[in-house]
């Protein structure tokens, strides 16, 4: 059961703004910038998502449509090798062509034919693809939180310190109800773990299957700014007996004395954001207690009803290393390579964070990183036993 073609026109109309939005503070030069690898200028994200619909909806599902520039597939297409050759991640900020200009005119064009195909195609037409723009969406929203990442990053090498600020116009993307002292308890036991129901989710989200759990609790709101400058204080990057071999090797090489982007004056109840993995860890050591299991978090979340107190401020790195759940099927076809074949190296965020966009955060919601990576609006939450 997928979205009626009137909710995926009016969806798609408010992803699309929503990106457009983030962009609008921007200028032409900030969204060209690339200051690391992992991290794509503006212009890029705001090209590939616009790909991405022009790829895997109107050419498959409209014969006649020709591409707005067929060299576009080879600049745009991410990770997806079964689509054709791509330019080098690293070397997207080396471009000053296609101009940004020349970008929003692709968006345009790609909105423009989508709109009308949703419009005006025949119910038949549209319903093989309804999934595929579903998935579009969600994907779109995806990088309007890699917009909000990585143009931060960008702004952060610049001695003039430009700020970034989420657009007001942007509703529901502040806020965090519910956070308090203490901790929350859950019995533990046989406990339903991923996606079910007719709603969308990732194919990594299920199948949905059974696992026990000890009686474990967790903290009622994330680590905070206040709490993290205890572990500074406390010698927490200096004392190698807290830190994984990897993260100390990882410490060690680039000078880690602190988070990312870390200041003294930075709200001491907000909860600390920019950590790796490995810092993550090696506070939760340092604080008597351990990172939670990705399954804990979610059966808590499901659990408690109106989600995970303190949830959705900053992603919550989890012990779990992203794997497949038992049964797991990658979505079919081309989209196969969407989830599935990043399942190595790489741990398991739950939640969501100041910059995801509303509707976009599960309780069943897997995201991914290397255990290395800060950039993210990336947090920890402690668990002990009950
Ligand atoms: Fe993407």
């Amino acid at each position: 059961v997928g979205l009626s073609r009137e909710q995926l026109l009016a969806g798609y109309r408010q992803v699309r703004a929503a990106t457009e939005a983030l962009a609008a503070p921007l200028a032409i030069e900030d969204m060209v910038v690339q200051s690391m690898p992992d991290a794509s200028p503006t212009r890029w994200h705001l090209a590939h998502t616009t790909w991405f619909f022009e790829t895997f909806i109107l050419q498959r599902a409209l014969p006649a449509y020709r591409p707005v520039d067929e060299r576009y597939a080879y600049l745009f297409n991410s990770y997806y090798v079964g689509v054709g050759e791509r330019h080098p991640q690293a070397q997207r900020g080396l471009l000053s062509r296609p101009t940004v200009a020349q970008v929003r005119d692709y968006r345009r064009q790609v909105d423009h034919a989508l709109e009308r195909f949703l419009a005006d195609a025949p119910t038949a037409t549209v319903a093989p693809h309804a999934f595929a723009i579903e998935l579009g969406l969600h994907h779109e929203q995806q990088h309007q939180e890699l917009i909000v990442t990585d143009i931060t990053h960008a702004f952060s090498l610049n001695p003039l310190s430009p700020h970034y600020s989420l657009p007001p116009q942007v509703e529901g993307w502040q806020g965090s109800p519910g956070r308090g002292d203490g901790w929350i308890d859950h019995p533990g036991g046989l406990v339903d773990i991923g996606h079910a129901g007719d709603g969308f989710a990732f194919d990594n989200e299920g199948p949905r299957h059974r696992v026990h759990l000890d009686p474990f609790a967790l903290a009622r709101s994330p680590v905070t700014n206040a709490d993290w400058q205890a572990f500074i204080t406390a010698g927490g990057y200096t004392t190698p007996s807290l830190w994984l071999s990897d993260g100390w090797d990882q410490r060690v090489r680039h000078d880690w004395r602190a988070p990312l982007y870390w200041r003294p004056d930075l709200d001491p109840t907000a909860a600390v954001c920019h950590i790796s993995y490995y810092e993550a860890d090696a506070y939760a050591r340092w604080a008597g207690a351990r990172l939670p299991r990705e399954e804990e978090w979610e059966a808590l979340a499901v659990s408690s009803g109106a989600g995970l107190p303190g949830a959705g401020e900053v992603w919550e790195w989890t012990a779990s290393s992203y794997a497949a759940y038992p049964g797991y099927r990658p979505f079919a076809g081309d989209f196969g390579e969407y989830n599935g074949k990043f399942m190595s190296n790489r741990m398991v965020l739950r939640g969501g964070s100041r910059a995801t966009p509303p509707g976009h955060i599960r309780s069943t919601y897997r995201n991914f990183f290397m255990p290395d990576a800060r950039w993210q609006l990336s947090g920890l939450r402690l668990a002990r036993p009950a």
